[in-house]
């Protein structure tokens, strides 16, 4: 089924989300041929050079140290060179849009050059995936919001590709983010990323790795986040990602008011046969309900158009201790 998200035009809004599954030419390859609309290529990291850039400044005793040569020197080689040429082997090899992603934590010039040298690569579109975990007493909301909007605003000048969003889950307001984000130019937003999250060894008593995949049932809070934010922001573009596993996954989040479902963990699961068969599934639930195109459906749920106050309800005032 046809899809628009971002501008382009999709042959699915079925969408391999960044991950190692688009780190490869040989894995776009496999999205493509299993019917993926786009793929969005493995995050190209500030923050991971970042780390790199500080661990080696500690060791320094020049007041600007090797770090920052090694920052520029990483930077302008082998890490950046290999993520352009995957953008132009990509676009060369296959039909499938390819939105470049790239992680950004500050509004360095670096990243503002490098999401150009994507777009001259021939990405179809930018990711910007911001997540600045806050550690600080003294740092606002408003301050940390005010710095997405401002890496948004300037990667926005420097492309004439359309921008898109990852955002995480931890917002007071996410409507008021995604429409402030709008106002600088940006086209669509992804709901939502999903961290690594660590978790507790109790007996060793420490941190350990929490499993990177998400369980289907983590798809509901995103349908309301989704379903709000494309009712309040209708000219956004919204790709729902997180717990989309199967078809019906995806046609719930369509329903809600995406553009597009990003999948992740149901490759992982199924293997790439997994887009197959969500694009079936959706094109079967779409005839069974005589909708012709996904314009006929999309966003009957979303906020304003469907007003089931099951949508802002979110305590669950009824049930009480003892009682069914
Ligand atoms: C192993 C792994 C690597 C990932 N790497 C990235 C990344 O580089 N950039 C990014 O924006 N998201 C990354 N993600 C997050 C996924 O793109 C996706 O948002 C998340 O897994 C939720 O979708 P899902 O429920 O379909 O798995 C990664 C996820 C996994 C499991």
């Amino acid at each position: 089924m046809k899809a628009t998200y971002l501008g382009l035009e999709l042959d699915s809004p079925v969408v391999v989300s960044s991950s190692p599954y688009t780190a490869t030419l040989a894995n776009i390859e496999q999205c493509a041929a299993a019917g993926a609309g786009a793929v969005v290529l493995k995050s190209i990291f500030e923050e991971q050079i970042l780390h790199h850039a500080a661990s080696l400044e500690q060791y320094s005793d020049s007041p600007y140290g090797d770090a920052s040569d090694y920052l520029q020197r990483y930077l302008g080689e082998d890490y950046k060179a290999g993520f352009l040429r995957l953008v132009s082997e990509a676009r060369r090899a296959t039909a499938v849009p390819v939105i470049a992603s790239i992680n950004c934590v500050a509004a360095g010039d670096e990243w503002i050059s490098y999401a150009a040298a994507m777009a001259e690569a021939g990405a179809s579109a930018v990711e910007l995936n911001i997540f600045i975990q806050p550690v600080e007493v003294s740092r606002s909301a408003q301050e940390l919001e005010r710095l997405y909007v401002e890496i948004a605003q300037r990667v926005c000048r420097a492309v004439k590709i359309p921008v898109s969003v990852k955002l995480s889950m931890r917002f007071t307001n996410i409507v008021s983010v995604v429409s402030a984000l709008e106002g600088v130019g940006v086209k669509g937003a992804v709901l939502f990323n999903r961290f690594f999250e660590p978790d507790v060894d109790v007996e060793k008593i420490s941190f350990v790795e929490g499993s990177p995949y998400s369980e289907a049932s983590e798809l509901r809070n995103v349908l309301r986040t989704t379903a709000i934010c494309s009712g309040a922001l209708p000219r956004m573009n919204f790709a729902v990602s997180t717990g989309v596993h199967d078809g019906e996954a995806a046609v719930k989040a369509l329903l809600c008011g995406a553009s597009a479902v990003q999948v992740c963990t149901a490759i992982h699961r199924d293997g790439f046969a997994a887009i197959t068969r969500m694009n079936e599934w959706i094109d079967a639930w779409a005839e069974r309900h005589g909708f012709a195109s996904l314009d006929e459906f999309r966003g009957r749920l979303s906020f304003g158009k469907n007003d089931s106050e099951l949508l802002q309800r979110v305590q669950y005032m009824k049930y009480f201790p003892g009682r069914e």
